[in-house]
Formats: structure tokens, C-alpha cells, sequence
């Protein structure tokens, strides 16, 4: 059913078409094709493939012709070689992985598409393998129910400091089969205990929180987001357009810098910084991370002159790249964006739009991503990318091939860095610059006649830090052997932020049957200083824990919801052991497969922002509204209650029609009627942190 919705609205059924191969076997290829990613496939099973798959000799084999020409030019012109850092970010490794990329997506059947893998897997830089096919994965109609490793444990440098890959590096070349190390265990091998950046540097306060801007999960999720909404795909040509992709840009990073401005709190930070392209930045960024090759992640010192650095070195190498103009050219863009939206008028390739008759948040999110779908990129840019480059203060590249990313240039590791979220919060800037010219919220549009919240209770908050264990046997170099009969292991254990599971009942009086949309967001009571925010300097800090369609009843309705109901947020997702443990089962005829309930989200884990040991003060916001279906193009049917982002589902991710974020999609000037709208309630509660996890539980 699931394949079928979305064969008809990507329109790809000629090739899409039910085939009889089993999902079972589909992931194993991709569990095997990813494993030790930085070594060379060993299965004699594929060698005749790697040998004699030829794309050009398969050109019908591929739905459109042009993507093997585009394969036959990047011969000539010469790929990223293998074992070079690769980074999405760069222009010429971008190209390169699309063109990948359209070979997996464009081939007509599984078979096609596993030939060109596995030759691919063998031919191209691991990196461009990995980022192409991974994507493939995602938005292939016939992977639709198969689901990728994490990303920690595919890629662990990118995930673990280097002390951790270090260890692990020790252990790999002590191992004796015959007499492990103590501590080996027979199921799972060695054990690492990773620490987290602050552990023993004395680093900047900033990075204090590193528990948060490390965690595996976050880190992951914003990967995965990534690959199901690329910056740099066409949602016409991929046949998602249907998701309002300007403000989902909007929304992912409004929660993203929230949520973070919640755990700063929550650690006795207050806002995240304000920063200036000419002054010097202050929040230096010590990434403690190595690529496989050795070379470090470039550091940030404090106080950098962004000017001054560039104009020195950087504009010295125009003629090699672009990136060299980073800082004039953001701040050429930052101008011409926020002109438009002061002025009202969006320049479209010469003709004028007047971005304040209607709407115009979608316009102005896809503008600031600089996707395809922009009204005019050449005019107003791509910020954001720019900007990692300058900020991450990397190096300039001599040759597109030699490059040293820093950590803000790969989706893997940019939450890392603090400055990640100051830069964003910059960026939502120009989204409230616009909002704020918005006509705003009366009374008579928030209230809903007849529904009244008479009462809100929450259990008991506790946050606690848990144990995780991740495989981390990919980080080391196996030989042939070991590779075959998969005899090394190790894993990574940490303690990262959990909470008790908690119930919430929200009380509401309905004079009649009526179906509606519940939301519940949770923010700050007060600031850094125990000043009290108020709604109006707090609409921006609402962070959606809930969000669900229920079916009042007249009379007294009780909503009673547990917090692993939320749609919002991700279970730990399967560790790669397990998913081979499942399609095993699978395959044996013992269990069936189905990827559906393991999507990628924001880690559940983080919902609740870390209490304090006397108690945090929070606030949960519970809005019930009136329902009105998403009117999604092509679909006949219901689809509220179905999935939420990052999944994508071709528009089936929107529970409703109003806006991700109402009633905060807008800012509150007027703040007196926001708590006496009967259908809105404001619960205030404390969040409790325990050390001990047996007391959590
Ligand atoms: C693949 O086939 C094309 C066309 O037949 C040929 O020109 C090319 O050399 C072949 N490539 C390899 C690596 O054999
Ligand atoms: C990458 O591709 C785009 C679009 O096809 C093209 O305009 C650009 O020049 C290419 N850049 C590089 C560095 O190959
Ligand atoms: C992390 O810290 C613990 C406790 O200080 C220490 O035993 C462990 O070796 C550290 N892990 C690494 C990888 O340095
Ligand atoms: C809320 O804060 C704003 C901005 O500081 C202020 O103008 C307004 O008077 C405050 N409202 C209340 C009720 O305190």
C-alpha cells in the first residue's frame, strides 16, 4: 500500500513496480555494501559484479540516458580519488555525487541498481559512495522498506573523539583470538568508554555542554534530515514538492535552536550569542575529531577576524575556488535578503514579487536555503554554505581533491559546534525580520467556540543519564579473514541524557462532537537570571513535544497520552547488529520485516531538556484547535496521524493544514488574551535530573 501511494505520486511506476524481491535480501546488500566502508569488498559472491558491470554498456538499463553520459563526462574529467575527504559541501564533490547518485536512483530495476552499487562501492571514493548511495536508499521507491545503519556506526570518526578510535585502534592491533585483553566479551568484543569533548580539556564554557552538541543521536538526526530533504534537490524532479519545503526549513531550525536554547538553560547558559561578521568572533571550537586518513578537523581559535583571515589568505586563491569569496559574498546576500524583505519586494529574475500579498514563508525558506526550488539563487545565494566555510574557519583548498573540511562542513558533525547555532540563529533572523511584519493573532482567531482546557497534569519529570552502547567495529581495519567470518568486535559505551516515561492528561470540556488537533509545546519560565519571559519574548522558544488529532466528545473529554506517543520523536534506532538479527528472522521465515515503526527523528532521549537536581521550572503549552485536513495533491484519503518529518512521505508528513507552528508561527505583540483563550492552557512544572540510573528507574 505504502509503495504503491508513493509510485503514483512520484510517477515513477514504470520502474517502480512491485518487484519479488525480499526485503530480507535487500538489506542484507545494504548492511554488507556499507560495512567497513573504508575497505574493499571481499565477498567472492560479488567479485564477477565489481569485474565486468559496465554502465555504458547498460544504458537502457537506466530510466534517463543522460545520467550515464553525465557518468561518461566525469570519466574523462576524473573522479574524487579514493581515500580523499569528501564533503557535500564542496561544489565538485557535490556534482560528483549527484551524478552517482542519479546512476542508483534512475536504475530501472533492484537488480540494476545492486549491479551498480556493488561496482560502485568498489570504483568510487568511499565517501561519495556512501553520501550517493545512502541517499538512493532513501529515496528509491523500492527502498522504501528498508532502513539504513546509523550513521555512528557506519562512519564512527565522525561520531567519537579521537581518543575513543585511538583505543580502539589499541585494541585492534593487541588482539590475540586465543587470549583477549580482559574485558572482551564473547557477544560484543571490547568495550571503549567514550567521554565526552569537555572531559579533559578545559575548553570553552560553550562546550560545556558538550553531552548535547556530541550526542550520537542528535548528531545522526540531523544526517538523516539531510539526506530525506537534500539542499541541493529539485523536489519537482524527485516528487516531493508537496511539503511546504520553505517552511519546513523554517521549523526544523526555530526547534533546533529552542531545543538547544532549553538545554543552555537548563546548564546556567542564557541566550545563544548574537554574533557580527566584522567583529571578532569569540566562541572558539575544539573539535577533538580525525578523518580516517589522520588529518584533524580544523580548530577555530577565539576571537577570530573572519575579514581579516579571508582577505589575507583566502581571496589569494580566487581563481581556484569560490569559497575564497565567502565573506563578501554572505554578506552580499545577507543584504539583498534582507532588503527584500523589508521592502516587500522579491526580485524573480527581474520581474518583482510582492512577498507580503499572501503568504510568502515558504518563498522566503527556500530562498534562504538557496535549494532549486528558489526563486532566484543566483541573486540571493546560499548563505548557509558559505558561511560553514568561513566560520569553520578550514582551510583553502589547493586542488578540489585535497580539501580539509571543518566540522560545519559535513551534516555528520556540524551540531558540534557552537557556533552552529549561532550562525542559525541568525538565520531564523531573517524569518522573524519577515514574521514580524505579519498581521498577528487576534482573540477571535485562536479561541475555538465551545472547547474549553480545564485542567493539565503532568507525572513526575526526571531526567537521568543513561548508558548506550554503539558498535564502533567499523572504525578499525580488518583483514580478509576477519572481514569474511566477521570474528572482530568492539563497541563504544557513554552515558547520554533519558528520562522516566511519563503520562499527561489534558481535561477539556467540548459543548459538542467536534474533531480537533492537540498540541503541546514545552519552554522556558524563566531566563538566565530568573527573570520572568513572558509570552511575548517566549513565542520563539517553543519547542513541539506533541502534536495529534483527537475526536472531542460533548461533554467532559480526558486525554490521557504517554510520552512514547509522540510522533515527533525517534527511538533509538536499531543498532546494525540488530537490524542483521531482525532480517535474519526475516529471512528464516521467523519474523517478518518491516522498517516502519524505525524512523529517523530526534531522539526521544532528548525530548525533556536535563533537569536540575532541585528542579528546573518549564512550562508546557497545550493548544487545542479545530481540525482541518492537509490537502495533499493526488491523495484522496485521510492522512492525518500517518508519519512525521524526516520521514519522507510525499507530503503525508503534515498532520493538518494549519501551520507547523501554530499559534507561535507568529510573533505576539498583544501577549494579555494568550492566557485566557479557553482552548489554550499553560502548565508549569519542574524537570528533576538524577545521576544514578537505578534511581531512575
Ligand atoms: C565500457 O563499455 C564502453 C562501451 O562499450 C567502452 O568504451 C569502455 O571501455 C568500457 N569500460 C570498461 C572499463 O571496460
Ligand atoms: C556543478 O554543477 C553545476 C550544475 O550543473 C554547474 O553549474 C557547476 O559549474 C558545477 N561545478 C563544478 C565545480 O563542477
Ligand atoms: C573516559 O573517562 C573514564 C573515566 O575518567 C576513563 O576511564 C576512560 O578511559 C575515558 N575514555 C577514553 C576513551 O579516554
Ligand atoms: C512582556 O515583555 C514585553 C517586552 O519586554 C513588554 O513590552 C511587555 O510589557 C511585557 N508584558 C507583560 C504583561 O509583562
Amino acid at each position: 500500500m505504502k509503495l504503491l501511494l508513493v509510485c503514483l505520486l512520484v510517477g515513477l511506476c514504470a520502474f517502480a513496480g512491485a518487484d519479488d524481491i525480499p526485503i530480507a535480501k535487500k538489506q542484507k546488500d545494504v548492511l554488507k555494501l556499507l560495512s567497513h566502508i573504508n575497505q574493499p569488498l571481499v565477498y567472492p559472491e560479488w567479485q564477477k559484479v565489481i569485474e565486468t558491470w559496465n554502465v555504458s554498456k547498460h544504458i537502457s538499463d537506466y530510466a534517463e540516458s543522460y545520467v550515464v553520459h553525465n557518468f561518461e563526462d566525469y570519466e574523462t574529467y576524473g573522479w574524487l580519488p579514493q581515500g580523499e575527504i569528501f564533503s557535500v559541501m564542496y561544489q565538485p564533490h557535490l556534482n560528483q555525487s549527484i551524478v552517482l547518485f542519479e546512476l542508483f536512483y534512475y536504475a530501472k530495476t533492484y537488480e540494476v541498481f545492486f549491479n551498480t552499487a556493488v561496482w560502485a562501492r568498489d570504483y568510487f571514493n568511499e565517501g561519495l559512495f556512501l553520501y550517493s548511495y545512502s541517499l538512493a536508499v532513501v529515496h528509491r521507491p523500492d527502498m522504501q522498506d528498508v532502513i539504513l545503519p546509523p550513521i555512528y556506526e557506519i562512519y564512527p570518526y565522525y561520531f567519537y573523539n579521537v581518543e575513543v578510535i585511538q583505543k580502539a585502534y589499541q585494541l585492534k592491533q593487541t588482539h590475540n583470538p586465543k587470549q583477549p585483553a580482559p574485558g572482551y566479551d564473547q557477544n560484543y568484543g571490547y568495550t571503549v568508554w567514550s567521554n565526552y569533548s569537555g572531559h579533559y580539556l578545559n575548553l570553552h564554557p560553550e562546550q560545556s555542554i558538550s553531552y548535547y552538541l556530541e550526542d550520537v543521536g542528535i548528531n545522526a538526526f540531523y544526517y538523516y534530515y539531510n539526506l530525506y530533504y537534500p539542499f541541493w534537490m529539485s523536489s519537482k524532479q524527485y516528487g516531493w514538492s508537496g511539503i511546504n519545503r520553505g517552511e519546513q526549513y523554517f521549523f526544523l531550525y526555530q526547534q533546533l535552536i529552542a531545543r538547544y536554547y532549553l538545554e543552555r538553560l537548563s546548564n546556567g547558559f542564557g541566550d545563544i550569542p548574537y554574533f557580527n561578521w566584522e567583529v571578532p568572533v569569540e566562541t572558539p571550537y575544539y573539535p577533538s575529531l580525525e578523518y580516517p586518513n589522520g588529518l584533524e578537523f580544523p580548530t577555530r581559535p577565539p576571537f577570530v577576524k573572519l575579514q581579516e583571515y579571508y582577505y589575507n589568505y583566502g581571496q589569494t586563491w580566487t581563481w581556484k575556488s569560490k569559497y575564497g569569496y565567502s565573506y563578501s559574498l554572505i554578506q552580499d546576500w545577507e543584504r539583498r535578503l534582507s532588503d527584500a524583505i523589508d521592502s516587500g519586494i522579491l526580485d524573480v529574475h527581474g520581474q518583482k514579487v510582492n512577498l507580503y500579498e499572501g503568504d510568502a514563508l515558504d518563498t522566503i525558506g527556500e530562498l534562504i536555503e538557496g535549494n532549486p526550488d528558489s526563486a532566484n539563487s543566483q541573486f540571493y545565494g546560499v548563505i548557509w554554505l558559505y558561511a560553514r566555510h568561513l566560520l569553520g574557519y578550514s582551510y583553502q583548498p589547493l586542488n578540489w581533491y585535497k580539501i580539509a573540511p571543518s566540522a560545519l562542513e559535513h551534516f555528520e558533525t556540524s551540531l558540534r559546534d557552537p557556533m552552529f547555532y549561532q550562525l542559525y540563529k541568525k538565520i531564523l533572523l531573517l524569518f522573524y525580520q519577515y514574521l514580524y511584519k505579519q498581521p498577528w493573532y487576534s482573540y477571535d482567531e485562536l479561541v475555538y467556540p465551545g472547547v474549553d482546557i480545564v485542567d493539565v497534569q503532568f507525572d513526575k519529570l526526571v531526567t537521568y543519564d543513561d548508558y548506550f552502547y554503539s558498535d564502533l567495529s567499523n572504525a578499525v581495519f580488518d583483514t580478509k579473514e576477519e572481514l569474511l567470518d566477521d570474528t572482530f568486535h568492539i563497541r563504544v559505551g557513554q552515558t547520554r541524557l533519558n528520562h522516566k516515561p511519563f503520562n499527561y492528561k489534558i481535561k477539556v470540556n467540548s459543548e459538542k462532537e467536534t474533531k480537533s488537533v492537540v498540541k503541546i509545546f514545552i519552554a522556558p519560565v524563566y531566563d538566565e537570571y530568573d527573570r520572568y519571559l513572558n509570552i511575548s519574548q517566549n513565542f520563539m522558544n517553543m519547542v513541539l513535544l506533541d502534536y495529534f488529532v483527537y475526536d472531542l466528545k460533548s461533554g467532559e473529554n480526558m486525554i490521557s497520552r504517554n510520552s512514547y506517543e509522540t510522533p515527533l520523536y525517534g527511538k533509538d534506532p536499531l543498532s546494525y547488529h540488530e537490524i542483521y538479527q531482525h532480517m535474519l528472522g526475516a529471512e528464516g521465515g521467523k519474523g517478518s520485516w518491516s522498517a516502519d515503526q524505525y524512523y529517523w527523528n530526534f531522539p526521544h532521549r532528548y525530548m525533556l531538556p536535563q533537569g536540575t537536581t532541585a528542579g528546573m521550572p518549564f512550562q508546557f503549552y497545550v493548544v487545542v484547535y479545530p481540525y482541518a485536513p492537509e490537502k495533499t495533491p493526488g491523495s484522496t484519503s485521510d492522512v492525518y496521524d500517518y508519519y512525521f518529518y524526516p520521514y519522507l512521505k510525499e507530503g503525508q508528513q503534515f498532520i493538518d493544514s494549519y501551520p507547523l507552528l501554530y499559534p507561535f508561527d507568529k510573533p505576539i505583540i498583544y501577549e494579555k488574551f494568550w492566557y485566557d483563550v479557553p482552548n489554550f492552557y499553560s502548565y508549569e512544572t519542574k524537570i528533576y535530573h538524577v545521576e544514578d540510573v537505578n534511581v531512575a528507574h
